[in-house]
């Protein structure tokens, strides 16, 4: 069924960021895009640091800490639980470091997952994938079948808090209670939740990692990693730093001279969330994704995918034999970008990929309205 119609252009929404206006950004999901105040801010840190870089590395920690502080607020966090890190693979390595893994022990991980984390599982120990189809229809189906993919080996199980290309809630609050009174350690993969959804952090997962800059409007290296009090003193900086004595979070955030200007700006861009209101951007965005879904949808070869409510991202299947490979997937991908101007994500799966669209401020009701139009050419 079509909804409505189209959302109203977000009042300011485009003049928010400097994106080439020859182009169509429907992938707002993949790397976010960093608003014009987030940039202003973390210009202004940058000079900052070249003025005086003594008292800005000295003085680094203590605003670290002030930021973390702020995120903390964002996300319903204790302060001291989470950790600035660079993105969601590093959070991912950082938390299965932190599982004391026996031997014999395995990783659950789903065939949704995310490449780089899933290899950084398949480094810790052995894993057992279970597949995930994307048509499953609802939160108990993916519950169940997570739920029966577990062997008396699995010690830990790494989950997509929404996953990267069928854009659905898998993590949820309730599968990770199943898992959690099972005695299996849970590692959820928050990448697109902060932002996007209202409590990121209300699973309760043992460890949950998630990008602030993708729908947080932080600059990019901006993530977080939150611990639940238990792991915590087992969470090492997979580099030592002068700060290892500290523990976590400190130890963790510590990378010496690096480029800390990211997560000192990072706040500007909750900031700018709370001002635009997060609930409006959330419903419109979301509101936004349903309106290219339904466009899509009338295409006939597309199949829409069962969806989460709310999200700002929706994901259609392509006619079987399109985007079969990863490789595939990159080229179509790619040439829908040169030739169309269009970015959007496609992804590669066994029978027929996917497409992926995002709704963000910065979008218009007729970049999906002219994806619509052209796509069938490419199938
Ligand atoms: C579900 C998921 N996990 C992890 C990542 C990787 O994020 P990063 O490149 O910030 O590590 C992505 C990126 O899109 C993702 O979609």
């Amino acid at each position: 069924m079509r909804p409505a119609g189209p959302p109203a252009e977000f009042p300011g929404g485009r003049a928010l960021f400097r994106l080439d206006p020859a182009v169509s950004h429907l992938n707002h999901g993949s790397f976010g895009a960093v608003p014009v105040p987030v940039q202003e801010a973390q210009a202004a840190l940058r000079e900052e640091a070249h003025a005086d870089p003594d008292a800005f590395f000295v003085g680094a920690p203590d605003r670290i800490a002030a930021a973390r502080a702020r995120v903390a607020r964002h996300l319903g966090a204790d302060p001291d639980g989470i950790a600035f890190i660079a993105n969601a693979t590093e959070g991912a390595n950082l938390a299965l470091d932190a599982v004391p893994f026996a031997d014999g022990d395995e990783i659950l991980v789903t065939d949704h997952g995310y490449g780089t984390v899933v290899a950084a599982a398949a480094r810790r120990a052995p894993i057992t994938t279970v597949s995930l189809d994307p048509d499953l229809p609802d939160e108990d189906a993916v519950r169940e079948t997570v739920l029966a993919g577990l062997t008396p080996r699995t010690r830990a199980v790494v989950l997509d808090h929404i996953s990267s290309p069928t854009a659905r809630l898998i993590a949820s609050p309730r599968l990770l209670a199943e898992l959690a009174a099972r005695g299996i350690t849970t590692l959820v993969d928050g990448a697109h939740a902060p932002g996007m959804i209202a409590e990121p952090l209300a699973g309760a997962a043992d460890f949950w990692f998630g990008n602030l800059h993708k729908w947080g409007y932080a600059p990019s290296g901006s993530a977080v990693l939150a611990v639940a009090p238990e792991h915590r003193g087992r969470v090492r900086a997979l580099v030592p730093s002068w700060e290892d004595a500290h523990g976590f979070p400190r130890s963790v955030e510590n990378r010496a001279t690096a480029d800390y200007t990211g997560w000192l700006a990072a706040p500007e861009g909750l900031d700018l969330l709370d001002r635009l209101d997060a609930a409006k951007v959330r419903a419109h965005n979301a509101a936004l994704a349903a309106h290219g879904a339904a466009l899509l949808a009338e295409i006939p070869g597309l199949s829409p995918l069962p969806h989460t409510e709310g999200l700002a991202m929706r994901a259609l299947r392509l006619p079987p034999g399109t985007a079969e490979t990863q490789p595939q997937a990159s080229a179509l991908r790619e040439r829908i970008a040169a030739e169309l101007g269009i970015r959007v994500l496609i992804w590669g799966w066994p029978g027929g990929g996917g497409i992926r669209i995002c709704g963000q401020i910065y979008n218009r009701p007729e970049e999906y309205e002219r994806l619509a139009a052209a796509l069938p050419a490419y199938l």
